[in-house]
């Protein structure tokens, strides 16, 4: 029996509404897990002047077939445009089965997937269709959110949302999200989760802006209370409105980039050296974007963000060229005690230990002398020591916000030679 799994990949032209085939992929399960997918850019796209690739590094514009046999089979740019926990979770409720696999996901998940892919069974693309949520609807979706999370059943899922909106999303990451809009353009709404420990829409909000106070890029922000719930809104940053939609840049996550597995069992090429080097092969503007890394990675040690991982870093194509995103999904993860931190990706000689000597070690491969990394260290530490809390309180936390998180800054041992702890 052939089991072959495929779709057609669209994708949406450069700084234009024009939705166009680009190329077809196909899913070979292998027996026991796994498979091999092979993609192959269309003829017709391919004689387009003004065609560009979905992956210029991997997937570079040529008449081959290519394969994969990473991620399951399916390749890193098609991987990024695909739902997470989260989006999976939502679907499975949403058609009641749990037996879906790469291609259903892309085909079940909505057009507000990250970056500027879209997927279909026909060899045209179909006519648009998203219509987005709008802010007000925000409650519904917290609601429906606060449902799944529950274990709600398929039947009482479709009840609620019957005609109303729809509560799938195609953006990655485990929290409940969805979009919405306003005029002003479309928002990423992450929602409270069971379980959190704080505010984390005040706390997530905080640290971009804390960020942006680091000299680093973060989208815009802005908080929406919902009784006494915050819902973190973030801009999106692949997405521009234009008169009669929006146009959509192209992105890839560092996982892509680095041609890594997600798993916490290979962490192969998880290292922001190697995200660096890659940075001179994709981003337009290389050294400012390698040396913003160094400021995201020592701005991730000093508020002990452990959850760095491949996919929370991305480049995106706003028309030609690349250049690495804004930053995102900035959570400090507080530790008692003065024991080792670590990072989620390798950050110098001493692997992923977020200590300073660790850091500086690091600093010739991201473009940095030794003496300019440490003070950069330090203008970083100094912005995150005096605004911390002031950020917190902006964004709607409270005190005792701050004393959940507080462990997570400047810890101690961040100046003990790398090993000492
Ligand atoms: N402002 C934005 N514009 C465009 N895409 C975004 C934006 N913020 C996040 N994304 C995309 O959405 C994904 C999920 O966002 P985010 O990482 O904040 O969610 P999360 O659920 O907290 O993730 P995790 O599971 O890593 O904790 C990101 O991996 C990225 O692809
Ligand atoms: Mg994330």
């Amino acid at each position: 029996m052939n089991s072959e799994r495929e779709c057609f990949v669209y994708i949406q032209m450069p700084r234009s509404l024009e939705v166009v085939t680009c190329g077809r992929y196909a899913l070979s399960p292998l027996p026991g897990g796994g498979g091999v997918g092979r993609f192959v850019y269309g003829r017709s796209y391919r004689s387009r002047p003004d065609a560009v690739a979905i992956d210029p590094i991997h997937l570079p514009i040529s008449p081959r077939t290519y394969e994969t046999g990473k991620l399951g089979g399916i390749f890193g740019p098609l991987r990024d445009a695909s739902p997470d926990a989260w989006g999976r979770l939502v679907i499975q409720r949403v058609l009641g089965r749990q037996d879906l696999d790469e291609v259903d996901y892309l085909l079940e998940s909505p057009e507000d997937r990250a970056g500027a892919l879209f997927f279909g069974r026909g060899v045209a693309p179909p006519a648009s269709v998203r219509k987005y949520n709008r802010v007000l609807q925000l409650e519904e979706l917290r609601e429906t959110a606060r449902l799944i999370e529950a274990g709600g059943s398929t039947e009482q899922l479709r009840d609620q949302v019957r005609h109303v909106l729809d509560p799938t999303t195609s953006m990655g990451g485990a929290r409940p999200k969805n979009n919405v809009e306003d005029e002003t353009g479309l928002w990423v709404a992450k929602f409270p989760a069971r379980g959190d420990k704080w505010n984390n829409a005040a706390v997530e909000a905080a640290m971009l802006r804390l960020a942006a106070r680091c000299d680093i890029r973060v989208p815009e922000i802005r908080i929406e209370r919902l009784g006494d719930e915050s819902v973190l809104l973030l801009q999106r940053f692949d997405r521009k409105k234009v008169d009669g939609g929006y146009h959509r840049h192209r992105m890839v996550s560092a996982l892509t980039m680095l041609d890594a597995e997600d798993s916490p069992t290979d962490m192969t090429n998880w290292s922001y050296l190697l995200l660096a080097d890659e940075l001179r092969r994709w981003s337009s503007r290389a050294p400012d974007d390698r040396a913003e890394l160094f400021r995201r990675v020592a701005f991730n040690a000093l508020i002990s963000n452990n959850d760095d991982h491949p996919r929370n870093h991305a480049v995106v194509a706003a028309g030609e060229d690349w250049r690495l995103a804004p930053a995102y999904d900035l959570v400090p993860n507080p530790q008692l005690g003065k024991q080792e931190r670590s990072l989620a990706l390798v950050c110098g000689h001493y692997g992923r230990v977020a200590c300073r000597e660790n850091l500086v070690s690091a600093a010739p491969r991201l473009g940095l002398t030794p003496e300019d990394a440490g003070r950069v260290i330090d203008q970083v530490a100094d912005v995150i020591g005096r605004y911390w809390r002031v950020e917190v309180f902006a964004h709607g936390g409270t005190e005792a916000d701050c004393a959940s998180i507080a462990p997570a800054f400047l810890h101690a041992g961040f100046d003990y030679p790398a090993g000492a702890l």
